[in-house]
């Protein structure tokens, strides 16, 4: 438990934080619950739910990980927040004319507030605003630019050009995703899409499909956590929004647990990557497979709420 007491927290230090990296990833393996992998694309069904990875950036630049660190996995909605960033650099404000920013209660593939709320999605972090946000940065382009564009973004946000999209993944997707297929639909039909519906969903299914590592993501994250040597890709002010966003819905109808549990911006993915950011001070990736009830990772979860009481990094 969280037994620091009030006042400042003190920076960490990095010796005793990888050694207690090392310590967490020992002991999550002892976890006799992993959750369960998604089921509804054979390439995620398959992968070992009894699997961990941690990686963190320091403000100065201090690289820390431990478990599998090199192990790429399906970014799944963690691409979301990078889409909505490259969406915000593109046309800036005008994207909340189409997509509003409050959390929906309601889990990540619901259609049910989108006929209430005539076609505005609640938040650029469910898949129907994440939708809308994918149909953005399309603006009439073909999604192969779009997608490039989107993938240039994410490797100059990690310093790292071995960032791909896995084609199979991408299929699958096409393939199971009917509740998507529905939810592009019905935002056409409020001339929310400006798009073809199949074009803002394949390239909705492709950026879904993104794999990288935890060591990537947390390196990608620098700039949202608006560490000094982060890429300047985002100015802080959008930064600082975007993290708003993640802390009050980047974990769908979980949010609220996770902001409680571990106090800090995250955005999950079905593949069970966590992004998360201590403002100032350091960018996070966690990656464990298997998910709890709410469709986020659960072993991911329990880390990252035992790294903020160890580092006192909530930011409350
Ligand atoms: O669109 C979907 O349903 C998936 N490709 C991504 C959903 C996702 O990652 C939800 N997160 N927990």
């Amino acid at each position: 438990t969280d037994d620091r007491p009030a006042g400042p927290v003190p920076p960490v230090d990095p010796g005793k934080l990888k050694a207690f990296l090392d310590r967490l990833s020992t002991e999550v393996h002892a976890a006799d619950d992993w959750g369960q992998v998604a089921t509804y694309i054979p390439e995620l069904a398959d992968v070992a739910p009894n699997q961990f990875a941690i990686s963190v950036v320091l403000a100065d630049g201090t690289r820390l990980s431990a478990g599998a660190r090199s192990v790429p996995f399906s970014i799944q909605s963690v691409s979301k927040v990078f889409m909505l960033a490259c969406v915000l650099g593109r046309e800036g404000d005008n994207i909340w004319r189409r997509v509003d920013r409050e959390p929906s209660g309601d889990r990540f593939d619901s259609i049910l507030l989108l006929e209430q709320e005539k076609g505005r999605p609640r938040n650029p972090f469910i898949n129907a605003g994440a939708l809308v946000t994918t149909d953005a940065m399309l603006a009439n382009r073909a999604p192969k630019q779009a997608l490039s564009e989107f993938l240039g973004f994410l490797r100059a946000a990690a310093g790292d050009e071995d960032i791909h999209i896995d084609p199979s993944v991408a299929a699958s997707e096409a393939r199971y995703g009917f509740r998507n297929v529905a939810l592009a639909n019905y935002l056409k039909s409020y001339d929310n899409l400006h798009n073809a519906p199949e074009l803002t969903l394949g390239t909705y299914f492709h950026q879904c499909a993104v794999e990288m590592t935890t060591d990537q993501l947390a390196m990608a994250g620098r700039m949202i956590a608006q560490l000094p040597g982060a890429p300047p890709l985002m100015a802080p002010a959008r930064a600082r929004r975007l993290g708003a966003l993640m802390m009050t819905c980047g974990h769908y109808d979980g949010s609220g647990d996770f902001a409680f549990r571990v106090g800090l911006p995250g955005k999950s993915g079905v593949g069970g990557g966590i992004l998360m950011v201590a403002p100032g001070r350091a960018s996070i990736a966690i990656w464990s497979p298997g998910l709890n009830s709410y469709g986020n990772s659960k072993v991911g979860t329990e880390a990252a709420e035992l790294l903020t009481d160890f580092t006192g990094w909530s930011v409350f």
